[in-house]
């Protein structure tokens, strides 16, 4: 079986995109999958109910990325390959990596291949292509490796020890929204307006670094002020929803110590930071059916 699991981006997202730091952390929920040698070359993905052959030229990203995974092994059987994912697509918590990188770990493992967690990361960046056009690579890095990191583009992983388990709840807010898209919309807002965008990112990077030393210190009273901030600039780069807005306010009443979005923006989801389980399962409850506690140990 292979196994990719999803992420939540704690802060950094977009700006990680323009070469600046995120941090992420892992979560248990993901894609598995299964590959068999068979008579001809098929992805089946159960929850969509789909099968289908590779073709770099296909209608369906799924094709052109499954033919892209594909064309890096030599000499194999065609194989039948079989996911199974936990995450709901087009939502921000990484589900096209987890099912990239389950893919990949499951041909790997019929095939005998032996590879590092952090080199299946780097592998699933052809699947993450075809998806997103230009991603950072932080969410096939961390669909791979797991655990709480500091992410910048073209470097490996850098582990955070987060000295106090961290309470997340993650709300769904229903809509999905194109990755692509909300990258290429902030892409245009830099070109419009450079000096703006640029010192919106360089503020994510001292939060994203101030967050790194709260993580660290066990302080999540800091930590939960730096994901209020992030997702105050996250909003100004229009990429909040009345919906988000909702669920990251009724999560602070509910006593999370800081909500945002989390992953691409333009609908998917919100977390927030609760300061223990009980309050956890609260802020659960007030989100609604959907949500759920992550409680990520580093
Ligand atoms: C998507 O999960 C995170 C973005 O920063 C895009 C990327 O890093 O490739 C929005």
């Amino acid at each position: 079986m292979g196994f990719g699991r999803g992420k939540v981006i704690l802060l950094g997202e977009h700006a990680v995109v323009h070469g600046y730091p995120a941090i992420a952390v892992g979560i248990e929920k993901g894609a598995h999958a299964e590959a068999v040698p068979a008579e001809r070359d098929l992805l089946l993905l159960d929850p969509w109910d789909l099968a289908l052959a590779p073709d770099p030229e296909g209608g369906e990203p799924l094709q052109r990325a499954f033919a892209a995974v594909l064309r890096r092994y030599d000499d194999r059987p065609p194989l039948e390959v079989r996911v199974t994912a936990e995450l709901p697509a087009g939502a921000g918590l990484g589900c096209s990596a987890a099912i990239g990188v389950a893919v990949i770990d499951a041909i790997d493992g019929v095939l005998r291949i032996t590879r590092s967690r952090a080199e299946l990361g780097e592998a699933a960046l052809v699947w993450e292509e075809v998806f997103h056009g230009n991603p950072s690579g932080i969410d096939n890095a961390m669909s791979a490796v797991g655990g709480v990191a500091l992410f910048v583009r073209g470097k490996p992983l850098r582990p955070i020890h987060s000295r106090k388990p961290l309470c997340l709840v993650v709300g769904f807010s229903g809509e999905s929204s194109s990755t692509r898209e909300m990258v290429a919309s902030v892409q245009r807002q830099l070109e419009r307006d450079p000096d703006r965008v640029g010192n919106t990112f360089a503020a994510i990077e001292t939060l994203v670094r101030n967050a790194t030393l709260a993580i660290e210190g066990g302080d999540l009273i800091a930590l939960g002020q730096l994901l209020d901030l992030n997702h105050r600039l996250l909003s100004s780069l229009m990429l909040s929803t009345t919906k988000i807005e909702a669920m990251c306010q009724i999560a602070r009443d509910a006593g999370a110590l800081g909500a945002k979005i989390t992953g691409a923006g333009g609908g998917g989801c919100m977390f927030a930071l609760a300061p223990d389980l009980d309050t956890a399962d609260r802020i659960r409850e007030a989100l609604g059916r959907e949500a759920f506690v992550a409680e990520v140990h580093a």
